[in-house]
Order: structure tokens, then C-alpha cells, then sequence
């Protein structure tokens, strides 16, 4: 562990993670570690551009974003993030080529085939959002078998966001939740906002503080459109396959130099 490292409340699990990384030993020391965000959700964007700039066929701005999805994933649960969702596939993604889409999939699975180690290394519980029963059977199997894999662990919660919609997710919380009330007594006047996050895909998990986007689109893309009422929204020109530990780390300081009101005034500043 580097010498120069003042900031005594960074998970000592980080440290020997960012120490060959000048700059993200820097972020690591303006950290507030009594501060994180207990949540993080990342609309991963701009693969496809990033492989046209290397001129290269997108599906390989696709592998190479598996090289930022492992090292964000990691630098996450070593530094005590709770909850950590990533954005990979949505409903609207089956508009793409059958190629792309293919290869989309066999990327996951090689993903989780080959991560799986790692995953239960640092303790972190694997779980997906979405309608994974629209995905191919094969996907479908290796999606559940690393939830159970991982379903003990007691770290940071991995959230993969797949064949997912906000709107798609409020439709099925809606229809859940009105089974349950046709078989029983239910008065209306006890809908309230609590009860319908229960029947979100994210039912018991705290909602996302802080929301990335990379590639500098400023647009939410029917991401987690319930949940991320009050997120703080950092947006960076990065393209994903550039994003890495000193980003996430970038993001976790901006947001917290933000003042977070939730409708209410700063009463503090008179
Ligand atoms: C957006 O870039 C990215 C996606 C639609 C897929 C993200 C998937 C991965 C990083 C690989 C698999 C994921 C996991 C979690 C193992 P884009 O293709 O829309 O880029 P563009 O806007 O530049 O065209």
C-alpha cells in the first residue's frame, strides 16, 4: 500500500486495487467514505462509436466494454458500494442487427462463465432485472445459475439490467399487483408509493443515488424511470469501453459535492 495515501477510512480491499493507478489514488483520497452512494445504476453507452473510431465492427466495442463492466464491477464492491445496476440490454435493443444481438448474448454468457470466480471472490451477490424469460433459453440458464451461485453472498449487489424497459417494468408491476388484488380485499385508498415499489423488478432494493451515463447523450433511455426520482445524474463524454476505476471514482466525488434536496429548501443557508 502507497505511504501517501491519507484518506484512513478507504476500504483497505481498494487500496492495493488503485495503487498502480495515479489518478484514481488521487480520487481515492477525496473520497468522503462516510458518504458513498449506496446505490450506483450506469447506462453503459457509446460501444458501437467507440469500435467505428478504431474502425472496427461494432460488436467489438462490445467485448471491449467487458473489460470496463469487470473493472467497475470490482472497483464497486472494493470500495463498499451496496448496490451496483448496469444497464446491458434492453427491450428496444432487439431492434439491432440479429448479429449484434447474437453476439450481445454469447458476450454475457462468456461474461458470466468467466467471472464467475471473481464474483464470489469479493462476496457479490449476482442478481438481473427484466423479462429474462424473453431471452434465449441458454442465456436464461446461465443468468439463473450465477444468481444462484452467488445468492449467499453477502457483498455488493450486481445488478444486470436485461431485456429491460422502465415503462415495461411499471406494465408488470401493474398487472402483479392487480392479480394479487382480484384474489383479495383491496382498497385503492392503500396504493401508495411503497406498495407499488413492491412489485418493481427492484422490490426491496434501495433506489440508485447516483446515476452514470457515459458517451455525453443526455438522455435517461427508459432506464429505471420509478427509481431514479431523486438520482443524481453525472453524465461524462467517456465512451464505455474508455470508462475505468478513476471514472467511477470521479463520479462518486462529483456527487458528492452535490446538494441533494428532494423538493425541500436548504433551510442551513438562510
Ligand atoms: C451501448 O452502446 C451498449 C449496449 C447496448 C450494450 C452494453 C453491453 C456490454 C458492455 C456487454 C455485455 C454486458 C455485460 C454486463 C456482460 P451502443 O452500442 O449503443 O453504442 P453507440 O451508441 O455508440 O452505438
Amino acid at each position: 500500500m502507497s505511504q501517501s495515501v491519507t484518506s484512513d477510512a478507504a476500504p483497505a480491499d481498494l487500496l492495493p486495487y488503485v495503487e498502480s493507478d495515479e489518478q484514481a489514488l488521487e480520487l481515492v483520497r477525496l473520497v468522503d467514505w462516510a458518504r458513498l452512494p449506496r446505490h450506483i445504476a450506469i447506462i453503459m453507452d457509446g460501444n458501437g462509436r467507440w469500435a467505428g473510431l478504431q474502425g472496427l465492427p461494432r460488436v467489438e466495442g462490445h467485448r471491449a466494454g467487458i473489460t470496463s463492466v469487470r473493472e467497475v464491477v470490482e472497483t464497486a464492491a472494493r470500495a463498499g458500494i451496496e448496490t451496483l445496476t448496469l444497464y446491458a440490454f434492453s427491450v428496444e435493443n432487439w431492434k439491432r442487427p440479429r448479429q449484434e444481438i447474437d453476439a450481445l448474448m454469447e458476450l454475457l454468457k462468456e461474461y458470466l462463465g468467466r467471472e464467475l470466480g471473481t464474483l464470489l471472490e469479493h462476496s457479490i451477490r449476482f442478481e438481473s432485472i427484466g423479462r429474462l424469460d424473453g431471452l434465449p433459453e441458454d442465456v436464461q440458464e446461465d443468468v439463473r445459475s450465477a444468481i444462484a451461485a452467488t445468492s449467499a453472498n453477502t457483498g455488493m449487489r450486481f445488478i444486470i439490467a436485461l431485456n429491460y424497459g422502465g415503462r415495461t417494468e411499471i406494465v408488470d408491476a401493474f398487472r402483479a399487483a392487480l392479480e394479487v388484488a382480484r384474489n383479495g380485499d383491496f382498497d385503492p385508498a392503500e396504493l401508495d408509493e411503497s406498495w407499488l415499489s413492491n412489485y418493481l423488478y427492484t422490490a426491496g432494493v434501495p433506489d440508485p443515488d447516483l446515476l452514470i451515463r457515459t458517451s455525453g447523450e443526455l438522455r435517461i433511455s427508459n432506464f429505471m424511470l420509478y427509481q431514479i426520482a431523486y438520482a443524481e445524474i453525472w453524465v461524462t463524454s467517456k465512451l464505455w469501453p474508455d470508462f475505468r476505476r478513476a471514472d467511477l471514482l470521479r463520479a462518486i466525488v462529483d456527487f458528492q459535492k452535490r446538494e441533494r434536496r428532494y423538493g425541500a429548501v436548504d433551510t442551513g443557508r438562510g
